[in-house]
């Protein structure tokens, strides 16, 4: 019997899974990333979870067919190089091949929302259909592009980057940790609400904010479902910019459903009737018809297993 390792690596936490080749979830294993250690020590335990998780298992290295990896930034795709993480400070790692030398099998590299975007696809909210687009509402904004059930990568792996879509308009246009201004990622992510919010009690407003000692995007989301005015504005403008971007992938891809996962979009129903009403506003009608926008259902495990999927579905 034939295994996949699917690993996610995210800024605090690496998680692993050894994944059958119907990309059924057998085993799961998770550690520290060490991101403070630096990108060899990063690396290296990738590498040392990965040969844990087999350990662990009733598993062995000869049924692994591959490892999979989704790593948050720009990547150059094709040669499975990390050329920029701001959150994992990443500049320029050779991933694939520190991988591939470590473990002595098969890797392939992918951006972290273009693989929960591949999980969801095959067993998730995009079940069934071949044309679908993902955002991951995180600490930043992820996008996964899947048209005819494969991951858009563009012309150097930098396509489906949606949290780096500009959609500000300059006069209210911050800057990103990509180095541009006015992208989605600074009002959408869990990290634009936060700052939002708090530029909000800096300035004085009336909010029930102010008497939140840590505010948490969460924090933002459930005061706007109390009625707070100043919250709901907060994640009016989140969904705005959401929807703005839709509106403009939809006349692009015309997608047959936008799927939403990650920590913000765990705000429900709420979130997403704003979001809703934005794309029937700002999109031609024919081109709205027909198309959904549901939340993600893989949850946590959609890295893990899309990882898996960029062996198994290559
Ligand atoms: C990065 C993307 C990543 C997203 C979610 C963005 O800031 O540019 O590569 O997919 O965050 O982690
Ligand atoms: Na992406
Ligand atoms: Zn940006």
């Amino acid at each position: 019997e034939k295994i996949v390792i699917g690993v996610d690596i995210g800024g605090t936490t690496i998680k692993l899974g050894i994944c059958s080749s119907e990309g059924e979830l057998l085993h799961t294993h998770e550690g520290p990333t060490g991101v403070e250690d630096g990108s060899d020590a990063v690396c290296q335990n990738i590498a040392d979870y990965a040969r844990l998780i087999i350990d662990e298992s009733p598993y062995s290295w000869e049924q692994v067919e591959g490892v999979g990896v989704g790593i948050a930034g720009f990547l150059d795709i094709p040669n499975g190089i990390v050329k920029l993480s701001v959150n994992l400070y990443f500049n320029n790692v050779p991933l694939k091949d520190i991988l591939e030398e470590k473990l002595q099998t098969k890797v392939l590299v992918n951006n972290d929302a273009n693989v929960a975007a591949l999980g969801e696809a095959w067993a998730g909210a995009g079940r069934g259909i071949s044309d679908c687009v993902c955002y991951t509402l995180g600490t930043g904004v992820g996008g996964g592009v899947i048209i005819n059930g494969k991951i858009v990568e563009g012309f150097r792996g930098m396509a489906g980057e949606l949290g780096h879509m500009s959609v500000v308009p300059d006069l209210e246009a911050i800057q990103c940790n990509c180095g541009k201004m006015g992208c989605l990622e600074t009002v959408s992510s869990a990290t634009g609400i936060i700052r939002m919010a708090k530029d909000a009690v800096q300035r004085g407003d009336r909010t029930s904010l102010s008497f939140v000692p840590d505010i948490m995007a969460k924090d933002v989301l459930d005061a706007a479902k109390a009625g707070d005015e100043v919250a709901m504005r907060i994640v009016s403008r989140a969904a705005f910019y959401l929807g703005k971007s839709m509106a403009a992938v939809a006349v692009i891809l015309n997608p047959q459903r936008f799927i939403i996962g990650g920590g913000v979009s765990k705000a429900g129903e709420f979130l997403f009737e704003q979001i809703r009403e934005v794309v029937r506003k700002l999109t031609p009608e024919v081109a709205q018809e027909g198309v959904e926008i549901v939340p993600a259902i893989l949850g946590n495990n959609a890295g893990v297993v899309g990882a898996a999927g960029l062996i198994i579905r290559s």
